[in-house]
């Protein structure tokens, strides 16, 4: 039980906090103070509403040093546990092959199944980890990671195992996603119903070791049809689980309502998704998580439909996307960028979509904004005004990140 006489475990003062309270606006806090106990804030607000003097209120006090504060960002939406890279398909297709092309000819997720397959534990973590530390080392406090290279259970397993490790190694939380429906494995040629039933058969097994906080599929001419992808919900919501969907990426499949069908938590990429798509997300209160780096990288046109978004009220959120093939990205800051001038999103959007729309993407409600009774994950960033997180393409901006009331960068 927290005691709420106790001394708070820190105070931070001398900071400019972005709070993003209520719906729209920053939420600044000029002169603004940040208290702790227990990993939740328990203070955030002016300094001069502090109900003390601070050397008594908490155990350790800090100085920001006039530094802006902004809530832990999250990244929900990345497949950063992997083998190899793919360099080689990125200099493809600059020679003009499409990612479509190099898929069907057995290059693609495929080809980076075979890299995860062949890498033990140790190599996928020593291979992964760095990516997760960048994400830390600009802001980042919680990070979704899939499966989705592994493709047959032993592999999927180990997959989430590390995911799970990447967390507990770096103090940040990790939330796993099985899609285990990402792409068609050789052996399976041919045999795609039958594959979706071995997804199906997988899931409880990895849900009761502890692996799967959600679950996800490509639902795609190259991924699979919406009868599979169905099937796989179904076996989701079976376990009491939440879906979010790779939807509408490369064409219109039908996967905004889909998704939204099952009361899922997000629709992903969703450049193609129709009107109807957009309104029956709206119904449900499913996230629109936009994936600039991917838009960026295949060098897409089309635009989601951002204008239907606002109008139905669906919230939108940004994300790296961080894969191997269409958005080797591993800045959120620069993914908002892309976001801003890409899709057009205000700056203060961006900062929205990487924290509290983001959040609800992964069903977490404790989180996205600085509001006492949440948690203490907020980070201390070298700028003059909040809308240079989403201006900087790159750059050593965070001078500081904090984890659950813990310095962790
Ligand atoms: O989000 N579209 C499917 N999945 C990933 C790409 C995975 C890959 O190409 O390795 C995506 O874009
Ligand atoms: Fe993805």
């Amino acid at each position: 039980m927290d005691d709420a006489s106790a001394p708070w475990d820190g105070l931070l003062l001398h900071a400019h906090l972005v709070t993003l309270a209520g719906e729209a606006g920053w939420g600044v806090v000029e002169d603004g103070a940040l208290g702790w106990r227990g990993g939740r804030l328990c203070f955030a607000g002016p300094r001069a509403a502090l109900p003390g003097d601070p050397a008594q209120l908490a155990r350790t006090v800090h100085d920001a040093g006039g530094r802006w504060v902004t809530p832990g960002l999250v990244d929900c939406h990345t497949h950063l546990v992997f083998g190899g890279d793919r360099a080689g398909e990125f200099e493809q297709r600059l020679q003009g092959a499409s990612y479509e092309q190099i898929a069907r000819a057995g290059g693609g997720i495929v080809s980076t199944v075979r890299a995860t397959r062949q890498a033990d534990a140790a190599a996928l973590l020593a291979q992964s980890l760095p990516r997760a530390r960048a994400l830390l080392a600009d802001g980042v406090t919680t990070v979704e990671i899939k499966s989705g290279y592994g493709l047959e259970l032993e592999s999927e397993r180990r997959m989430l195992q590390v995911a799970r490790r990447i967390g507990r190694e770096l103090g940040i939380t990790v939330r796993t996603t099985f899609l285990g429906a990402h792409a068609l494995p050789p052996e399976y040629a041919g045999r795609a119903d039958a594959y979706v039933e071995a997804v199906c058969d997988w899931l409880p097994r990895l849900h009761a070791e502890g692996l799967v906080d959600a679950v996800d599929a490509f639902c795609e001419r190259i991924g699979f049809t919406a009868a599979q992808t169905r099937r796989v919900f179904e076996a989701a919501r079976a376990l009491g689980l939440p879906v979010k969907l790779h939807a509408d990426q490369l064409s219109d499949g039908g996967g905004a309502a889909l998704v939204a069908e099952f009361g899922g938590l997000s629709a992903d990429h969703v450049e193609y998704s129709s009107e109807a798509g957009v309104a029956a997300m709206a119904r449900t209160g499913t996230v629109a998580v936009l994936l600039p780096g991917a838009f960026h990288v295949l060098r897409e046109t089309r635009l989601p439909p951002l204008q239907a978004f606002r109008a139905h009220g669906v919230p939108m959120a940004v994300a790296t996307d961080c894969n191997p093939g269409t958005s080797p990205l591993l800045s959120l800051r620069l993914a908002m960028a892309l976001a801003c001038t890409y899709f057009r999103l205000t700056p203060e959007e961006a900062l929205r979509g990487a924290t509290v729309h983001a959040a609800r993407a992964l069903g977490l409600d404790d989180r996205g904004r600085l509001a006492p009774g949440l948690r203490a994950d907020f980070v201390l960033w070298d700028i003059r005004r909040p809308a240079e997180l989403a201006y900087w393409l790159g750059g050593p901006l965070a001078a500081q990140v904090w984890a659950g009331g813990r310095q962790v960068h």
